[in-house]
């Protein structure tokens, strides 16, 4: 098909290279490849059972209807009990809304805000979609470069220099995709003392893997320590990662009550809502029983202390173990310049991806795609079956390159 039908907005961006290497796996498996997916983005778990009794009771007594923009009265309460529950963050309802995916509301947020020329800094490795969901509303992307020895987090010196008067947002993203970095009180604490002196900057605080921080670490929301910025900050937050709901599409934004109000408008005139079902089963989730989320953090807990101690012996890979999310970002430098059996020369992460699925049968993302290389992702989003599997696969791909 002609490119001339297409806006610039639309070729200006690529897809998301994340749910491409999925997409990837799904195929060379359809095709018969025995493939071990260590891209996966989403908990492996079903919903838990009184998620899906409440989605199943509205649908019969008929909560199959639009609902508020917004969302329901009832989903608006229990987000804001959420916000009080998990977070100690007190939120009116007309300082919540509801969308289908916190992707959906990052998308929407920054359409209701962004003009040409405005910038939005992000800091690497970020979550595939922040950069190009700024680009699709016309603004451009600060990218600061991460730094593996301060654990991949963003400095407030380095905050401090990215500013500029048109800057519009910078997102924070904590427990964080893809580095596992959790952000301590003392580092989102600097954070505050910076946004402070901008206070033309608003903030976005991707909280979606909240629920997912290991050992003794602790999630804490920037504006719990920070409330004079809550008036100017976004909490991104979801069903999707913490209760096991990414099918469900329903994410939420919490914030002062003018950009819920222009969020929401924007919502009214693409979405209308999000779906009454997914509506009814998040009241469930984040209101009603949290003990199944409890046993779900436990699995991750063993899992991610699996997967560091298999990971740790391969050669040629280093890497920070995650204190949250549950994804291991490695360093794979030690492995650059090294030769294939068929004699290709590794001179990239993407090149290192491409021999690990061709040749090993082992899916993984690359740095390349989170702005930091050369680093692959790999998720342990999985069984330990999975994961054993996966680090084998990956120390022989390791100790086969020359
Ligand atoms: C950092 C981060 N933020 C937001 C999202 C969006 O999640 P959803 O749209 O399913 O709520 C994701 C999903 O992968 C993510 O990794």
């Amino acid at each position: 098909m002609s490119t001339a039908f297409l806006s610039n907005r639309v070729l200006g961006i690529e897809p998301s290279p994340s749910i491409a290497a999925n997409a990837l796996v799904t195929e060379l498996r359809a095709q018969g490849r025995d493939i071990i997916n260590f891209t996966v983005g989403e908990p492996d778990f079903d919903t838990p059972q009184h998620i899906l009794a409440a989605a199943s009771a509205a649908m019969h007594i008929g909560d199959t209807h639009y609902t508020a923009t917004t969302g329901t009265l009832a989903l608006r309460q229990a987000i804001c009990h959420k916000l009080e529950r998990d977070n100690g963050l007190a939120y009116g309802l007309d300082e919540v809304v509801a969308g289908c995916g916190g992707k959906h509301i990052i998308y929407h947020a920054l359409a209701a805000t962004l003009n040409l020329g405005d910038e939005v800094i992000v800091h690497t490795p970020y979550w595939v979609s922040y950069p190009d969901i700024a680009r699709l509303n016309d603004a451009t992307p600060v990218i600061i470069p991460g730094d593996e020895t301060i654990g991949f987090k963003l400095s407030p010196e380095a905050l401090e220099q990215a500013i500029t008067p048109r800057s519009k947002w910078v997102i924070l993203n904590t427990p964080n995709n893809p580095s596992g970095a959790v952000y301590s009180e003392v580092e989102l604490l600097a954070l505050a003392e910076v946004l402070r002196r901008h206070p033309h900057v608003l903030v976005m605080a991707d909280e979606i893997y909240e629920q997912f921080v290991y050992g003794d670490t602790k999630h804490v929301s920037l504006t719990r320590l920070a409330p004079d910025l809550q008036s100017r900050t976004l909490i991104v937050n979801g069903a999707s990662k913490g209760y096991a709901m990414t099918g469900w599409r329903l994410g939420f934004g919490a914030g002062p009550a003018w950009l819920i109000a222009a969020i929401g408008k924007l919502l009214s005139q693409t979405t209308t809502c999000p779906s009454s079902v997914s509506q009814a089963a998040a009241v469930a989730a984040f209101a009603g029983d949290q003990a199944p989320i409890a046993g779900m953090r436990e699995v991750y807990q063993q899992r991610r202390d699996r997967i560091v101690e298999l990971l740790r012996p391969i050669n040629g890979l280093s890497f920070i173990p995650p204190d949250g999310a549950f994804y291991v970002f490695a360093n794979v430098s030690g492995l650059m310049g090294k030769a294939t059996e068929n004699g290709e020369i590794i001179q990239s992460d993407t090149q290192l991806v491409a021999y690990l699925l061709k040749e090993h049968g082992l899916a993984t993302v690359s740095g390349a795609a989170y702005g930091m290389s050369p680093y692959i992702r790999l998720s342990f989003a999985s069984s330990l079956d999975v994961i054993e599997e996966g680090c084998r696969r990956l120390k022989e791909a390791c100790q086969r390159l020359r």
